[in-house]
């Protein structure tokens, strides 16, 4: 508790350029999601459009948390029943998988973190309602950012929406603050009770990026040191953003020209948000 870095003028501008940055790169992917492209190709095109035409680094190439291997390849691709880090590679995509496809750019040190929910051809009733809900959830938890309300009150809402749906919240893995540091204080979880926990300020920059399964909440972990699936099976989505707390309210840094507009219920508290083409 309170190490929460404030963001600097400074910061705040660079971390604005990498979100847009970040976001535009799942514009840049979607058209290529589709039946028969593997994930190992996604992986190939979002690292070259990165280097070659952002000038970005992926931050997961080569990232290595205490107790991990390093991570193999330049975007998470979490299909199905992967809950989140999947490993792109020789997986080949069918019609009615779903996909998550999670970017971190870092452009003049700084890191725009987001991902995005992909349907390969037409989803089943059950994966666009988990894929909606999840989406709902994040603008949910997003919606409740501004200065002096608390972390807490960020997770309860999430966990409300999605239990009420009949879904769970995966407790192992959270959002995170993020700057010049991939990830840093504070960790944002995805339940939790109103009122706890860290109290938010002007200038803090953190993810959220709830990950909700159909079924139980357990995950399991597969051998390549990363991937983490659901322990039953059932299918799990995820939506990430990188968000400013502002004076008033909040900032979606994670935006772009093809971001998916916000839910209907957001109407207030967000700092006007310019999409620039
Ligand atoms: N982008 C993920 C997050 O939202 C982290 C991925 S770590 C990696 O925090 F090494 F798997 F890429
Ligand atoms: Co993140
Ligand atoms: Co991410």
């Amino acid at each position: 508790m309170g190490n929460i870095s404030i963001k600097t003028t400074e910061d705040i501008a660079g971390m604005r350029i990498a979100g847009r940055l970040g976001s535009e790169v799942l514009d840049y992917i979607t058209p290529f999601v589709k039946p028969g492209v593997t994930t190992g190709e996604l992986d190939r095109l979002c690292h070259e459009y990165m280097v070659n035409v952002q000038g970005t680094v992926p931050a997961p190439l080569n990232y290595c948390p205490p107790g991990y291997t390093p991570f193999p390849k330049a975007v998470c691709t979490s299909v199905n029943d992967v809950i989140c880090h999947g490993i792109p590679g020789d997986k080949v995509l069918k019609n009615g998988d779903v996909l998550n496809i999670d970017v971190t750019v870092i452009k003049d040190g700084y890191h725009g973190d987001t991902s995005r929910m992909f349907f390969i051809g037409e989803p089943s009733i059950l994966a666009r309602r988990l894929t909606d809900v999840t989406y709902e959830c994040m603008w949910l938890g997003i919606s409740k950012i501004k200065p002096g309300a608390h972390l807490g009150d960020i997770g309860f809402i999430i966990q409300q929406h999605a239990e009420k749906a009949g879904y769970s919240v995966v407790r192992e893995f959270c959002g995170h603050g993020i700057g010049k540091i991939f990830h840093e204080e504070p960790q944002v979880l995805h339940y939790g009770r109103p009122g706890t926990l860290e109290k938010l300020a002007p200038g803090m920059i953190f993810t959220v990026e709830p990950m909700i399964n159909a079924g139980r909440r357990e995950i399991r972990e597969m051998n390549d040191g990363w991937t983490i699936k659901t322990k039953d099976r059932s299918l799990s989505a995820q939506w990430e953003h990188t968000v400013l707390v502002t004076e008033t309210g909040y900032e979606v840094l994670t935006r772009s020209a093809g971001s998916p507009p916000p839910p209907a219920f957001i109407t207030s508290g967000a700092t006007p948000q310019p999409v620039s083409a």
